[in-house]
């Protein structure tokens, strides 16, 4: 059922959105249909923290509690694992690829990142600042699609570019560290309802920094020009490049997870203690970032030579980033 009725607004008509290099369609989806895709993505969520997703992604390993992986995000979303009828069916209600024409006014479209983001409160959560394509380059859009209110995506704004150069940040330092904070008047700060849809250009400076709930389908398009030689598959309404193909069964970057001990098969002594060092290893690792996560002295000790150069009047190092504190 696709949804009729609503005007989508063009980049090009609309001054500050041109200016800015981003704007939020407010409201975009019904309420009903995004608790429906809310509930999928709870129902693919909860699968990826089993272990069952071919892709995910875990910003931190930290010890497996409140129901297992603390994962940021889930990629191939309709494979046979983790797929969810509810979460198709949002697919196949909001004809994303037809919006993001009409948004950008391009004649063709191919998505090559589908990914649901989620968080929860109490890993607390800040990323690098980073860009998805090269400055001034106009032919990849982002979108995220909110199914829930949430708060924490930052976005330096097309015009306040300039700026960056203009104060000497540096870039490289400030994505090569996710504990570095940027001056709050360089960037907005996106607060979201769920049913609204974000739309930026790729190459904006961005950074997600969360304390609080998150759920949205971070997605990116490319243009197509007409000798286009890319592979697409087609899956509910949308060209996907071949690599990013929603439904594809091929494993790109499970995490590993320590298999349980098999008493069975280490009836050999240093059998068996290779499996134990093999499951405390990453065990010890869990433990020290959890204890870093309350007390960063670790981190801060690794990062200390951040902490006096990249400290200016714009960019800082933040002690505590990345921890309860945040
Ligand atoms: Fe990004």
């Amino acid at each position: 059922m696709p949804i009729e009725g609503i005007e989508l607004m063009n980049f090009y008509d609309d001054t500050t959105s041109i200016n800015k290099g981003y704007f939020t369609l407010k409201k975009r989806i019904p309420p009903e249909l995004a608790r429906l895709g809310l509930e999928g993505s709870d129902q693919i969520v909860a699968s990826a923290q089993r272990g069952d997703a071919p892709s995910v992604r875990v910003y931190r390993d930290y010890p497996h509690v409140f129901g297992g992986l603390n994962i940021f995000g889930v990629e191939h979303l309709m494979h046979q694992s983790i797929k969810s009828e509810k979460f198709n069916e949002l697919f196949r209600s909001l004809d994303i690829e037809k919006m993001v024409l009409n948004v950008t006014g391009w004649k063709g479209a191919f998505c090559t990142l589908c990914r649901i983001h989620t968080a929860t409160p109490f890993w607390k959560y800040q990323g690098t600042w980073h860009r998805d394509a090269l400055v001034n380059t106009d032919d990849s859009i982002h979108l995220n699609i909110y199914l829930k209110d949430e708060k924490g995506f930052r976005i330096v704004p097309a015009d306040r570019q300039p700026l960056l150069k203009e104060r000497q940040i540096n870039e490289t330092a400030l994505g090569n560290s996710d504990n570095l904070l940027l001056s709050e008047d360089l960037y907005d700060e996106i607060s979201a309802k769920a049913g609204d849809i974000l739309f930026f250009k790729s190459w904006l400076l961005h950074q997600g920094a969360y304390c609080g709930q998150r759920r949205h389908i971070h997605m990116c398009f490319k243009r197509v020009d007409n000798n286009s030689q890319e592979e697409v598959i087609r899956v509910c309404n949308i060209n996907y490049r071949k690599d990013c193909d929603p439904t594809n069964s091929k494993v790109y970057s499970k995490i590993s997870i320590s298999t349980s001990y098999n008493e069975n098969s280490s009836a050999n002594s240093p059998l068996k203690v290779r499996n134990l060092l093999t499951q405390l290893k990453p065990a010890l690792k869990r433990g020290l970032r959890l204890i870093n996560y309350f007390i960063p002295f670790l981190r801060i000790i690794r990062e200390r030579h951040l902490i006096n150069q990249s400290s200016s009047k714009y960019t800082r190092y933040s002690f505590l980033s990345n921890t309860i504190w945040q």
